[in-house]
């Protein structure tokens, strides 16, 4: 198997990729992660009851901790209703056939089994959870060579490996492509990595970008907007300073960054409030 379980202290369970060794969830485990970091923050049960189709990128599947730990909120929130589009995106959709392969190590998953074996086998997942009528679809290969096959998201579920094993997966141009496919709509990024290039990143590329919760494992995580009222813990000011006491900030293109960055309207905002 290309992918090896490996088990945590405190009794979750994740799967690493032999290829590369990278290991797909943090030392609190798929479930928790799932939660702290993507489902609990995003609240999407909440915006189906008031805005009834919406679309979330799951960008980077794995074991689907994430989108199903949206799907148990949504089962738990009667008011949910209308249509959800979730398009997952995955290099090695493997991983998802180890995790069904191995429910006792992820028994979360196990309530959804079936939408998941749909997925892995079909690529396709069509089910209804209380009134909400789910369509899932796996786009395997590349995210940033499949996006354009999806209509544009309103949240985005970003959970690649570290920013320091895949950089190009978190550039400039990488997010400026997502931004550029979002257009003119409301959306969200939620991701786990609050590395200060990550958020330089995110900026030049014209996102407003606020703080998420720690995980414990980071103190915190990040969640970026299209618009600065998307943000419940906006990025202040002082926030700044990283560009000029953070070592890993810089890059080839990074003078040409940063003058985006400085001009960036978040901080017009946070001097008028
Ligand atoms: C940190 S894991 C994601 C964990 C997952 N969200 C979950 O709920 O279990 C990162 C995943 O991204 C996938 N991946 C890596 N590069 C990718 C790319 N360019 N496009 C799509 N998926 C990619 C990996 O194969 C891996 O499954």
């Amino acid at each position: 198997m290309p992918f090896r379980i490996h088990s945590h202290a405190n009794g979750s369970h994740t799967l690493v990729d032999e290829e590369n060794g990278q290991a797909m969830h943090s030392r609190i485990g798929p479930r928790l992660e799932a939660n702290l970091v993507y489902a609990a923050r995003a609240r999407i049960e909440e915006r189906l009851s008031a805005a009834p189709d919406y679309t979330l990128y799951d960008v980077g599947l794995g074991t689907g901790s994430n989108v199903t730990a949206t799907l148990d909120r949504i089962r738990a929130t009667p008011a949910a209703r209308g249509r959800l589009r979730i398009f997952s995106f995955e290099t090695k959709p493997d991983g998802l056939g180890a995790a069904l392969a191995n429910l006792g190590d992820f028994p979360e998953l196990a309530d959804w089994a079936g939408p998941l074996e749909d997925l892995f086998r079909k690529s396709a997942a069509d089910f209804r959870v209380g009134d909400v009528d789910v369509e899932w679809r796996l786009l395997v290969g590349d995210f940033y060579a499949r996006m354009s096959e999806a209509p544009p998201p309103d949240d985005l579920f970003f959970d690649f490996y570290s920013p320091k094993i895949v950089p190009e997966l978190w550039s400039y141009s990488a997010f400026a492509r997502i931004r550029e496919k979002i257009g003119e709509r409301d959306a969200r990024l939620f991701t786990y990595s609050a590395a200060t290039p990550v958020r330089v990143h995110l900026f030049a590329a014209g996102f407003f970008v606020g703080a998420g919760v720690s995980t414990g494992v980071k103190s915190e995580t990040t969640i970026a907007a299209t618009r600065p009222g998307l943000l419940e813990s906006p990025l202040s000011k002082e926030w700044l300073r990283k560009l000029e006491t953070s070592a890993s900030v810089a890059g080839p293109r990074f003078d040409e960054l940063k003058i985006r960055v400085l001009n960036h309207p978040q901080w017009k905002l946070h001097s008028a409030n």
